[in-house]
């Protein structure tokens, strides 16, 4: 794929201006120049964003692995794929190179088979960091069953909810997994999940830590003599264009994780696009993301957008702070790392650190420096662009979404000149638009509003798995005929666009999207709670904290407030998992509501903020005493 890769900001405006008015013969061209088809679609595009449907490269038949591995063996099988970089620096990395990731990755599909795994089933994988996360994921994919990974920093009851929601067939484990000096019991975790999932016959566990745990009979099964037995070659099943290849889920303003299908031939050609051009990947480059695999961003660029492009990726099972703050760089360095792609949550923890973490090493190798998954602050940019990038490599802040299935605002490095905090233009093929409160359009530059998009695009996920009706509620109801985000941007006077964040009920904290319902709900099952509500504020390094009003029951001061904030978070923990803590709580006699009972989180927003300037009109509401009980009490 050394075409379709744009060179400069004059090609850029060409190739968008063409996508523009005639998507179909734009991304027909893609998929034809750059993958492997058993058949050939029959249209490149139909849709309807009022149902919504939108189907990509229809009566086409591929199989995603054949493009991510097979195709690439003849001119590239002894170059390495994935380069497995161990939490303990101590561990050699494992350069696993396309011709081991083939044999792998067949392997393991004939395992899944064997154990009863059929095209069309969902498989949920609940797996640290290692090879054999990537190699099931590939496998599942192998054989047309539908991946679900479930991120290992999740609880078991947030576990079971998703194991069950998509009616998972089997699960695949580990004994555990190592991050940083800790181990953390994976099995226990998914044990516990089970007991909620009956459908759940077959659990796989992969050995990492040589813990002790128990295997329940019948149900448990050793990966590895699984994997020793198989033969070593499986002919990939032939999929439709349009067959889910994942499902992944994120949470929602309100209710259940919205499980979100991804389909298999136009995440493809997005993913490899978005890839080729956003990281300007070269033959030898060696690519970095340090995310996990139980994220959108591991899915499409550590797994299917860099391999479909037959590049090497880097997996990292580690943490940022062990042996301690110098370990990226000191991996950048081992592996000569020239793309790195990384969460700002994770640049600002860096850069509170002494910067001898980061001089002691070699990072010559550096070209291109990445972003994603919540807005970057000018001072972590800039800390980021002077120390890592030495001033001269690009930064691509990109934006989009669990849902975008690939990037879809962004610089080209090299073409399109940077902005601090700017995601600046969108990609090839992606038509943003804002829209004010009153459903308008808004047209020209320096405005601001909420973020659209008003024309398919090939990874768009399709559906949410069981609930039609919530996807076109969620993201084609509040603007006719468009994709609606919920995030708010603004439109510079050139044309550049700034995401300045939510503006539903969706925080993002670390970079992790958390929805307030889902909090709120797990807080309201303390015996002792009666209602909470949670907002964000901000955080130095989390850049969004969550702050929770609670109201009890009973009142009064014979209640432990220590022990009993210790106890909700303890519930969120068991609940969702330690991302969703609140760092402060406070006990209220009321939350602000409209006379209709909706709690007004503005106003609660603006007391965490500790910006009580201007509340707007409080006299409206329902009851406008409980305001400044609470403006004193705040924490
Ligand atoms: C939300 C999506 C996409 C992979 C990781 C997150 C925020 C993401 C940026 C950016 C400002 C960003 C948005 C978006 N976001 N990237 N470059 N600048 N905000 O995926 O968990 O689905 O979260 O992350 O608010 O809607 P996700």
């Amino acid at each position: 794929m050394s075409n379709y890769q744009i060179q400069s900001l004059e090609e850029y405006f060409q190739v968008y201006r063409k996508s523009v008015l005639d998507p179909e013969s734009f991304w027909e061209e893609i998929a034809e120049e750059n993958f492997t088809w058993h058949k050939r679609w029959d249209a490149v595009l139909s849709y309807d964003l009022n149902t919504p449907q939108i189907k990509w490269f229809e009566g086409a038949k591929l199989n995603i692995t054949e493009n991510c591995i097979d195709r690439h063996l003849y001119s590239r099988g002894d170059k390495t794929a994935i380069i497995f970089e161990p939490n303990d620096p101590s561990e050699s990395a494992e350069h696993i190179t396309y011709n081991d990731l083939k044999d792998r990755v067949c392997r393991f599909a004939n395992v899944l088979k064997e154990q009863g795994i059929e095209k069309g089933d969902r498989v949920c994988i609940y797996l640290p960091m290692i090879p054999e996360l990537a190699v099931s994921v590939l496998a599942c994919a192998r054989i047309g069953a539908i991946h679900s990974v479930v991120f290992a920093g999740f609880s078991a009851a947030a576990l079971a909810t998703r194991i069950n929601d998509c009616d998972c067939k089997m699960v695949l484990t580990s004994d555990g997994s190592f991050r940083g000096t800790k181990t953390i019991d994976l099995k226990g975790i998914v044990d516990e999940a089970l007991e909620s999932c009956p459908d759940i016959k077959k659990v796989l566990v992969a050995k990492r830590i040589n813990s002790k745990i128990e295997m329940k009979e019948g149900r448990d099964l050793w990966l590895q003599p699984l994997l020793d037995a198989a033969y070593r070659d499986c002919v990939p099943e032939i999929m439709d264009a349009e067959d889910p290849l994942f499902i992944l889920y994120t949470s929602g303003s309100t209710g259940k994780p919205k499980g979100m299908v991804h389909s298999t031939a136009g995440y493809m050609v997005y993913t490899a696009y978005t890839f080729k051009n956003v990281f300007q990947y070269r033959e030898d480059d060696v690519y970095w993301c340090t995310a996990d695999i139980g994220w959108i961003t591991g899915h499409s660029y550590i797994l299917y957008g860099p391999l479909a492009n037959g590049a090497t990726t880097v997996m990292f099972e580690g943490v940022p702070n062990y042996p301690d703050w110098g370990r990226f760089w000191e991996v950048v360095e081992k592996h000569k790392v020239n793309q790195f792609y990384t969460a700002p949550t994770a640049i600002r923890a860096l850069a509170k650190e002494d910067l001898s973490f980061v001089n002691k090493h070699d990072l010559s190798s550096l070209k291109i420096l990445g972003t994603v998954g919540e807005p970057i602050n000018e001072e972590a940019w800039h800390w980021y662009n002077d120390n890592i990038g030495n001033k001269k490599n690009p930064i691509v802040d990109t934006w989009w979404q669990t849902e975008t299935g690939g990037i879809m605002i962004s610089p080209i490095p090299f073409s399109t000149p940077t902005i601090p905090t700017f995601a600046t233009l969108p990609l090839p093929g992606i038509q943003p638009t804002l829209m004010d409160e009153h459903g308008n359009e808004l047209k020209g530059n320096q405005v601001d509003g909420h973020l659209c998009i008003k024309f398919p695009w090939p990874s768009m996920a399709r559906t949410i798995w069981g609930n039609h009706k919530r996807y076109k509620e969620t993201y084609f109801s509040t603007y006719k005929n468009k994709y609606f985000t919920g995030d708010g941007a603004l439109r510079d006077s050139t044309g550049y666009y700034r995401i300045t964040g939510r503006v539903d009920d969706v925080i993002i904290v670390s970079g992790h999207n958390l929805g307030t319902a889902p909090i709120e709900d797990a807080i309201n099952e303390h015996t002792a709670v009666a209602e909470s509500a949670i907002v964000g504020f901000p955080h130095e390094i989390k850049g969004n904290a969550l702050y929770g009003y609670v109201i009890l029951k009973e009142t009064g001061e014979s209640r432990d407030h220590t022990n009993l904030r210790k106890e909700i978070n303890q519930i969120i923990t068991e609940h969702i998992g330690p991302i969703a803590k609140l760092d402060k709580v406070q006990f209220v006699i009321g939350l602000p509501k409209t006379r209709s009972g909706k709690i007004m989180r503005r106003i609660l927003r603006k007391i965490a903020c500790k910006d009580t300037s201007n509340l707007g009109d409080i006299s409206t509401l329902l009851n406008p005493e409980v305001v400044a009980d609470i403006m004193k009490n705040v924490v």
